[in-house]
């Protein structure tokens, strides 16, 4: 059995003082629905010192965004594996399609950076996904084949073990437009039998792979419930406390 995990990615939203009262009033709704799901939340890096002051007595574990792929030196507006080990970091989200799109990140890239993080003994958080296009014009399996391969080049299968991956559809981020549940697990399937000619077959059926775009607490429960949907990253609904709470109970209810 995979254990769901939920992540928010909160993008380029909230410094610390926002941070510090989402994780207040989050703290107070949560009971135990992390014995169920694991619940992650990634902020910016200016906020993650007091995202950590703030989640040390809880179960929720901590995210960044993005991370170099250089140990240190002269890389202007970097952040290393390091300094996210220093103020809790454990998890972190690689590939998001607004890297990819907007600041170019090839899948050579991601693939330099997964290895820094895994080194690092971080968690990545692997995104992929189509564009609308793509989908349509047929090319679906072709471009999550070049994605999985290109990020995952030369890491050897065991060092996978704890890898999660987010198939995030491009058209279904931040749109609104949700892939529909049988939408979604017919692709999560094809994202596992890749996986699984890359990793073998036993460690592909543990990763867990996450659903994202626009995932809310009305969408939820039919996604969580389709076999090969393992949790979701969510971005706008992780905004506020209540619906993100919402979505770890959904979770932890099914
Ligand atoms: P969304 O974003 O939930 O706002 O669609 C998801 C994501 O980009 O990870």
């Amino acid at each position: 059995m995979r254990k769901l995990i939920i992540a928010a990615n909160w993008k380029m939203n909230k410094g610390p003082q926002e941070t510090e009262s989402f994780i207040t009033e989050f703290n107070n709704l949560l009971q135990s629905e992390t014995d169920q799901v694991d619940v992650v939340i990634s902020p910016s890096f200016i906020s993650l010192p007091k995202a950590q002051e703030l989640l040390a007595d809880t179960a929720v574990g901590l995210s960044a965004q993005d991370v170099s792929d250089q140990d240190s030196g002269a890389y202007t507006g970097e952040v290393s594996v390091s300094m996210l080990k220093e103020v809790g970091v454990e998890y972190v989200i690689l590939g998001h399609s607004e890297r990819r799109t907007l600041y170019g990140d090839t899948d050579a890239f991601i693939n330099s950076k997964l290895k820094k993080t895994l080194e690092a003994g971080l968690i990545p958080i692997f995104c992929i996904g189509e564009t609308l296009e793509e989908r349509e014009s047929g090319k679906l399996e072709s471009v999550l084949e070049t994605q999985i391969k290109g990020g995952l080049a030369g890491i050897v299968a065991a060092d996978l073990s704890e890898l999660v991956i987010a198939y995030e559809p491009v058209w279904a981020i931040g749109t609104g437009v949700t892939a529909t549940s049988q939408q979604a697990q017919d692709t999560h399937v094809i994202v596992r039998r890749l996986l699984a000619e890359q990793i073998g077959q036993e460690l592909s059926d543990k990763v867990r792979i996450q659903y994202g775009g626009s995932v809310k607490p009305d969408n939820a429960k039919e996604l969580f419930s389709q076999p090969d949907i393992d949790g979701a990253l969510v971005g706008g609904a992780s905004l506020q406390p209540d619906s993100f709470y919402a979505l770890a109970e959904i979770g932890a209810n099914l």
